[in-house]
C-alpha cells in the first residue's frame, strides 16, 4: 500500500538555504544523503538522478511553467488570449505532434551551419576586450553572445539585432515571479515580437532561405504543418529558452575556467576538449539548476502516493553531484570520462530541443577564448544572480589578462 507523500518520513530542505554556491551544494548534499526526497516550500525536491531522469521520463508529471500565472493570482484578460501552446507548456499528443513537427529542424547538422557565424560573433565580441586587457565579462561578452545567433537562426538581420534583446530583456520578465507589476511589459514585448515575426514569416514563406524559420515552414510530418500561430510561439519559446540560458552557462563557464586556471590550460592547449569541458561545466556548474513538474493525476511512485497537483522539483545541481553516477563529483575535471550524461538539459518529454545549438555554441565560445584570452585571471569578486533564480550564473565577472589576440 503507497504511502502519501504528506505523511512520507522525509528530510526538509529549508527555503533560508545558505547563498554561497558551494555551501550550499554541500548543505543540500548532506541533507539528502540516503534521500530522493525532500519536503521544500511549495512541493518535494527530488535529488538522485535516477530519480529526477525517471520522473521527468514519467508524461504523467506535466511541465510546472504552465502554472506561473495561476500561482501568483493574476489575473489579466490580455494574458490569457496570449497564452496560446507553447512547445514548453503543452503536453501529451499536442506536445509530441509539436515535437515531431519541429525536432528535424534542430539538428548537429543544422547547429553546424552556424558554427563559422558563432566564431565570428564571439571574435567581434573579443575584439574590444583584448584591446583593453580587463573585462567586465557578462556584460561586455556573456550578455549580448546568443542574441545575433537566436538572429542568425530565424532569420533577422543585423539591424534587428537590438530590438531582439530589448524584446528579450522584457519577455524574460516572466520568470521574476512578479507578473502584477511585469505582466503588461510582457505583453506588449510579446506583441512587438508577434507583428515583426508574422512579416518576416510571410517573407520567408515567399522567399524560403537557409535559415530555421524556413525548416520550420516546410517542416511537415505526414501533411501536418505548422500554423501561422504555432510558429510564432515557436518564435518566442526559442527566444525564451535559448537565450538566457546561453549566456548564463557561458558565464558559469567562464567563472569555472578563472578559478580553475590548470583546467584552462589544459582547453587552450587541447582544443579538442571543448565538447568534453562543455558537458563537465554543464554537470559541475548549470546555468539551470532544475526545473517543475505537477502530477496530473494521482501518481504511485516507488511506493509514495502522489496525490494529483502535487509539485515536485526534480534538482539538478544535486543529480549532478550523485555520488551513485559521478566518480568524485565535487571535482570539476574537462578530461572526465564520458558516461552518465548529466541532467542541466532535462531529461524525457521536454528534453532541451535546442541541445546541439547550445553545445555548439559554447564549444564555439570556448575555443575562441581560449585562443584569445590565454592568461585570463580573475580580477576581482564575482557576484551572482540570486540563488532562486531558475536561470543561474553570475551577475559580474571581472576579469584582466596580460596578453589579448
Ligand atoms: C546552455 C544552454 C541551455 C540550457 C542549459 C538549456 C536547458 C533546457 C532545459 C533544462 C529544458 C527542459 C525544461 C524542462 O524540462 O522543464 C530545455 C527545454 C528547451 N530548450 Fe533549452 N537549454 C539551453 C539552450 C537552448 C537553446 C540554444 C535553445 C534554442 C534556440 C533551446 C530551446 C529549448 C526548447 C524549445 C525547449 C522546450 C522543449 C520542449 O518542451 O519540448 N534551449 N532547455
Amino acid at each position: 500500500m503507497a504511502i502519501p507523500i504528506s505523511d512520507a518520513d522525509i528530510p526538509v530542505i529549508s527555503s533560508e538555504l545558505p547563498l554561497s554556491e558551494a555551501e550550499r551544494r554541500e548543505s543540500l548534499r548532506q541533507l539528502t544523503m540516503g534521500h530522493w526526497i525532500a519536503r521544500a516550500d511549495l512541493g518535494y525536491v527530488i535529488t538522485t538522478h535516477d530519480d529526477c531522469a525517471a520522473m521527468l521520463r514519467d508524461r504523467r508529471w506535466f511541465s510546472a511553467l504552465s502554472l506561473i500565472a495561476e500561482s501568483q493570482n493574476y489575473e489579466n484578460p490580455e494574458w490569457s488570449k496570449r497564452d496560446r501552446k507553447s512547445i514548453l507548456s503543452t503536453e501529451g499528443d499536442d506536445h509530441q505532434r509539436i515535437r515531431r513537427i519541429v525536432s528535424p529542424a534542430f539538428t548537429p547538422k543544422s547547429a553546424d551551419r552556424l558554427r563559422p557565424f558563432m566564431r565570428d560573433v564571439m571574435d567581434e565580441l573579443l575584439d574590444p576586450v583584448c584591446e583593453a586587457g580587463r573585462s567586465e565579462f557578462v556584460a561586455d561578452v556573456c550578455e549580448p553572445y546568443p542574441i545575433p545567433i537566436i538572429c542568425e537562426l530565424l532569420g533577422a538581420p543585423r539591424e534587428d539585432w537590438e530590438l531582439f534583446s530589448r524584446l528579450a530583456v522584457d519577455i524574460f520578465r516572466v520568470f521574476n515571479g512578479n507578473l502584477a507589476q511585469d505582466g503588461p511589459k510582457i505583453i506588449a514585448a510579446g506583441e512587438e515580437m508577434d507583428t515583426y515575426m508574422v512579416n518576416l514569416i510571410s517573407e520567408r514563406r515567399r522567399h524560403p532561405r537557409e535559415d530555421l524559420l524556413s525548416d520550420l515552414i516546410a517542416a511537415e510530418e505526414e501533411g501536418d504543418r505548422l500554423s501561422t500561430d504555432e510558429l510564432l510561439s515557436m518564435a518566442n519559446a526559442l527566444l525564451l529558452a535559448g537565450t538566457d540560458t546561453t549566456r548564463n552557462q557561458l558565464g558559469c563557464a567562464v567563472a569555472l575556467f578563472a578559478q580553475h586556471p590548470e583546467q584552462f590550460q589544459l582547453l587552450r592547449e587541447n582544443p579538442e576538449l571543448a565538447p568534453g569541458a562543455v558537458e563537465e561545466v554543464m554537470r559541475y556548474l548549470g546555468a539551470v539548476r532544475g526545473t517543475g513538474r505537477y502530477a496530473s493525476e494521482d501518481i504511485t511512485y516507488r511506493d509514495v502516493l502522489f496525490p494529483k497537483g502535487t509539485l515536485i522539483f526534480p534538482n539538478f545541481v544535486a543529480a549532478n553531484h550523485d555520488n551513485d553516477k559521478f566518480v568524485n563529483p565535487t571535482e570539476f575535471d574537462i578530461t572526465r570520462q564520458p558516461g552518465v550524461p548529466h541532467l542541466t538539459f532535462g531529461s524525457g518529454a521536454h528534453f532541451c530541443l535546442g541541445a546541439f545549438l547550445a553545445r555548439a555554441e559554447l564549444q564555439e565560445a570556448f575555443t575562441v577564448i581560449a585562443r584569445r584570452l590565454p592568461d585570463l585571471a580573475l580580477d576581482g569578486e564575482i557576484s551572482w544572480k540570486p540563488i532562486q533564480n531558475g536561470i543561474w550564473g553570475p551577475e559580474s565577472l571581472p576579469i584582466s589578462f596580460l596578453k589579448g589576440y
